[in-house]
């Protein structure tokens, strides 16, 4: 699948730092930024909010067919919506979408729909894109794939520093083993350590390796 924009395709683990360096990447290099992960917290977000078992695929299934997920593109970066509202940063890193999100994206059927409308973006522009396939699956041809990387310890304390609790290495493990895309460093991938670096450092370094023409 080409893309009528280049798009920058940013994966890693769970609070490795890449959406922190994506948007600064996005912002400096002048090209919109998608936080993927949002996305599919939204659906987690809305299905939990009908009241729908996240671990029961059929009934996850059945829910997702009705919910409408937007994203526009609002000062530079996507901000997702479900049936036209806005949701915020609080109610997509909530605890009960902390605990559910990793088995509803595991849905065949959430993710075909979630990765149609992301590669539907890239005819709006240039994007920095991230999350856990972007590399793998989303935008494949990429000459641009960034996979950031940083130790389980380094990760937790920095989910604790921002005052979440969120159960990192669960989510992991589930996004790892699960059938359908799983987290992978993708074929072609520059590999970031972002465990002793500071966010300007991993920046320039990802904005010095990619050789953007
Ligand atoms: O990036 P994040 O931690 O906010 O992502 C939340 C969850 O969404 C993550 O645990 C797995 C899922 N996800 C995914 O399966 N594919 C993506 N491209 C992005 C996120």
């Amino acid at each position: 699948m080409s893309a009528a924009h280049s798009v920058i395709t940013i994966d890693g683990p769970a609070a490795s730092g890449k959406s922190s360096i994506a948007r600064l990447v996005a912002q400096r290099l002048g090209r919109t930024y998608v936080n993927t992960g949002n996305m599919y917290r939204a659906m987690t977000w809305a299905v939990l909010q009908a009241g729908v078992d996240p671990q029961d695929a059929d009934a996850v299934r059945a829910a997702a067919a009705d919910i409408v997920i937007e994203s526009p593109v609002i000062e530079g970066k996507t901000q997702v919506c479900v049936s036209g509202r806005p949701l915020t940063d609080a109610e997509l890193n909530s605890d009960p979408v902390n605990r559910a999100v990793s088995f509803i994206a595991r849905v065949a059927e959430v993710r075909d729909r979630l990765v149609a409308d992301q590669r539907a973006l890239a005819t709006i522009g240039p994007l920095v894109m991230e999350g856990r396939d972007i590399g793998s699956v989303v935008f494949p041809d990429s000459p641009h794939k960034i996979y950031v990387d940083a130790t389980e310890e380094v990760r937790a304390s920095r989910r604790g520093a921002q005052g979440l609790s969120d159960q990192i290495a669960e989510r992991d493990r589930i996004d790892k083993q699960r059938k359908n895309s799983p987290l992978v460093i993708p074929r072609g991938a520059i590999v970031i350590d972002n465990s002793h670096i500071t966010l300007d450092q991993a920046v320039d370094q990802v904005i010095a390796t990619l050789q953007l023409t």
